[in-house]
């Protein structure tokens, strides 16, 4: 049975299909508590390795904290003016005090058993804790949409390191990886355009060839350098602003200072 219509109504679909950042949030419109709860409910229903729910969610509440945060991050003041912020911690000190508090490092646990002695956690554990707490965050996002609610990732989240871990309390295991800053928009936007020529690549990964890069620019030029006068300019743009910019620079300091913390 053919069901392209159903497909093309979907609501699911279209809330992802028309959604966008939000970066202004209309004045004095608090998120009310069932909002909040729906947020919540649908981040802790994202798929998590294992179940093992390798993340945990700061509600930030305290206007102060977000005022701070806005400066640590890379000064953008819509975080002070979002009423409400989320930051997702990859968290794998909650297992470790749960191996801890279930025996698992007491000599005779190791004895019994003989695993190893204490095993903190690497890279293994990071890449899955990592895909756990995004996968929430865009739970979050979606269904923040579904409730009326716009929002806006803030990778600066893991810049400053020193500072974000004093405010928030941050212990070893942990990583700030992201943050979302939610609201009710100040006014609806359009989707934003997202590329897609060299993305999806059939069975293997195909290096582009200098068509397929010719077409890459072509399509991102037309999409947000409408006005460009020479070919390439939205690449251009994107080395200056970010590859070579400062908070980039600062951004790998503090995520290497992150990954000693892990
Ligand atoms: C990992 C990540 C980090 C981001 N960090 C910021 C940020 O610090 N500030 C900001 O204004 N937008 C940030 N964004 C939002 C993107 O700029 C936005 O998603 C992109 O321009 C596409 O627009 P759309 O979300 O409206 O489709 C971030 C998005 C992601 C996924």
């Amino acid at each position: 049975m053919d069901n392209t219509a159903a497909i093309q109504e979907n609501a699911t679909l279209r809330l992802i299909d028309q959604r966008s950042s939000t970066r202004r949030f209309a004045d004095g419109v608090e998120v009310s508590a069932t909002q909040r709860e729906a947020v919540l409910h649908a981040a802790t229903r994202a798929p998590s390795a294992g179940a093992m729910m390798m993340y945990s969610i700061i509600d930030v509440r305290e206007q102060a904290t977000r005022d701070r945060l806005a400066v640590l991050c890379d000064n953008q003041p819509m975080i002070a003016q979002a009423p409400w912020a989320l930051v997702f911690v990859v968290d794998y000190c909650k297992w470790i005090d749960l191996f801890e508090h279930v025996g698992c490092f007491d000599e005779d646990y190791v004895a019994r058993t003989g695993r190893q002695p204490r095993r903190t956690p690497g890279l293994g554990e990071f890449a899955i804790a990592a895909q756990d707490a995004v996968i929430a965050a865009q739970n979050a996002v979606i269904a923040a949409e579904a409730v009326g609610l716009g929002s806006c990732y803030i990778g600066d989240i893991v810049e400053n390191a020193e500072a974000v871990r004093d405010l928030l309390d941050l212990p070893e295991h942990t990583v700030p990886l992201s943050m979302l800053i939610l609201g009710v928009p100040a006014k609806e936007r359009p989707a934003t355009p997202h590329p897609t020529v060299n993305l999806v690549m059939p069975e293997r990964y195909r290096r582009a060839d200098a068509a397929t890069l010719d077409a890459q620019v072509a399509e991102m030029d037309a999409m947000f350098r409408p006005h460009a006068k020479t070919a390439g300019e939205r690449v251009l743009d994107i080395y200056e602003r970010k590859h070579t910019s400062d908070f980039m620079a600062e951004m790998g300091r503090s995520m290497e200072l992150w990954l000693k913390n892990w």
